[in-house]
């Protein structure tokens, strides 16, 4: 494969704050996971709960196949603007949107023996009305999900998780209605976060010795999202060759839920400093950016142990290494005390008011989780190709005041 193009933004371009979706790379993304399915022919997903600037959703479709969703506004989203394949999984499911679900959905994945059959008879009667086939599937819990640098808080296998169903509730449901996967196509998994081939490889025999009985007969398996296949180290041929070995041995197809993986360093959150705080107790500077980590980068926000990757600069995180550097910590614009980075970042040279800061590999769950609290304005969003800027959407009060009554 190609190696990942370098990053071309020119941030003195850019007017902040803004999100800036790089297309070279984001295409760069999406051609390997193209090659991963011509070569396997495994459904490629765009899972649009980890961004869904929808501009690009036409284009997307040069390279995947379908949209995976989470809710009736995704599933509508993903079936306006990319198209019939769109794959549903929810936790449970609302009377009141389910005719909605069907008119947009080509799979739909329930999360519990109960809630399949419960809307069972109503895909069979959507199906005699409409002709439109729906295929079904069940979201499963191997109770595995890797080794966990970032604890439990991103793992829906962890005790007590929700999601999915165990191999001893499935074992029970199936003793008590042996009939309970009549009507099933597929198996679904969501297990991995930011895991790679090796991690891959290693649950493969966990979930093939709880529920591989159960592949018999199945169309599909899913494996939902996770894996880091446009990583720069990832092993494509690798991947490859595992699916097309786990598809042969259970005559099963696979379905893949990329949402990081896609845009993976193809957006960035460009920001200005507006003052710099100096404080004598502590031995770095703050300076104040246009952004909120609150606002705008939530997960850095709950999870201090995620790299904010700022350009041109490295992190430390041991504030006693940080005496004669040009050290920083953010700030962010909300009231909220804790509205900065836990951790600094070191500069090459001092920074100044108005300089620009450039927070790359930032689009996957920033954008999409975006609040306006404290009516801190949302960044605009920009798209950036052939060393031009073209914007998106920009935000305004309007956009604030329609959220609030
Ligand atoms: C069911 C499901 N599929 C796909 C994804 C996308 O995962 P990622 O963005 O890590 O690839 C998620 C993320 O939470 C998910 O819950």
């Amino acid at each position: 494969m190609d190696k990942r193009p370098a990053s071309t933004l020119d941030a003195s371009q850019i007017k902040t704050a803004a999100f800036v979706i790089e297309e070279e790379i984001l295409r760069h993304n999406l051609s390997i996971l193209k090659y991963v399915h011509d070569k396997t022919g495994a459904t490629m997903l765009h899972a649009l709960k980890a961004w869904a600037t929808w501009q690009f959703l036409p284009m997307e479709r040069e390279y995947l196949q379908g949209t995976e969703v989470s809710s009736l506004n995704e599933a509508r989203l993903g079936y306006e603007e990319f198209g019939p394949e769109v794959h549903m999984f929810a936790p449970a499911y609302q009377d009141h949107e389910f005719e909605e679900i069907m008119k947009y959905c080509s799979t739909i994945i329930f999360n519990s023996f109960a809630q399949w059959q419960k809307f069972k008879s109503r895909i069979e009667e959507f199906h005699a009305k409409s002709g439109k086939t729906i295929e079904c599937g069940l979201r499963i819990n191997p109770e595995y999900s890797g080794e966990s640098e970032h604890g439990d808080l991103w793992s829906p296998t962890a005790p007590g998780s929700r999601l999915g169903i165990r191999i001893s509730e499935f074992k029970a449901a199936l003793a008590n209605d042996p009939k309970a996967l009549e009507g099933i196509d597929g198996l679904h998994l969501h297990i991995f976060f930011e895991k790679d081939l090796a991690d891959f490889k290693a649950a493969l025999p966990v979930i093939e010795e709880k529920f591989g009985e159960y592949f018999k007969g199945l169309k599909w398996v899913n494996f939902g999202g996770g894996l880091k296949f446009t990583d720069d180290n990832a092993d494509v041929e690798g991947y490859i060759a595992a699916i097309n070995e786990f598809q042969e041995k259970h005559n099963v197809h696979t379905h893949f839920e990329p949402g990081a993986a896609i845009a993976w360093y193809a957006g960035s959150l460009v920001s200005s400093v507006l003052d710099i705080v100096e404080r004598d107790d502590v031995p770095y500077k703050i300076p104040i950016l246009d952004i909120s980590f609150e606002d705008h980068l939530t997960d850095f926000f709950v999870s201090s142990d995620l790299d904010l990757e700022v350009r041109g600069a490295t992190i430390e995180r041991d504030d006693t290494k940080l005496a004669g550097k040009n050290a920083y910590k953010f700030g962010g614009m909300t009231c909220i005390a804790g509205d900065k980075m836990a951790y600094a970042h070191i500069f090459p040279a001092p920074l100044n008011v108005g300089d620009k800061v450039v927070i790359d590999h930032a689009i996957q769950y920033t954008l999409i989780k975006i609040t306006m609290f404290n009516g801190v304005q949302h960044p605009a969003i920009v798209s950036w190709k052939d060393g031009k800027a073209t914007t998106l959407r920009e935000f305004s009060y309007q956009d604030y005041k329609s959220r609030m009554g």
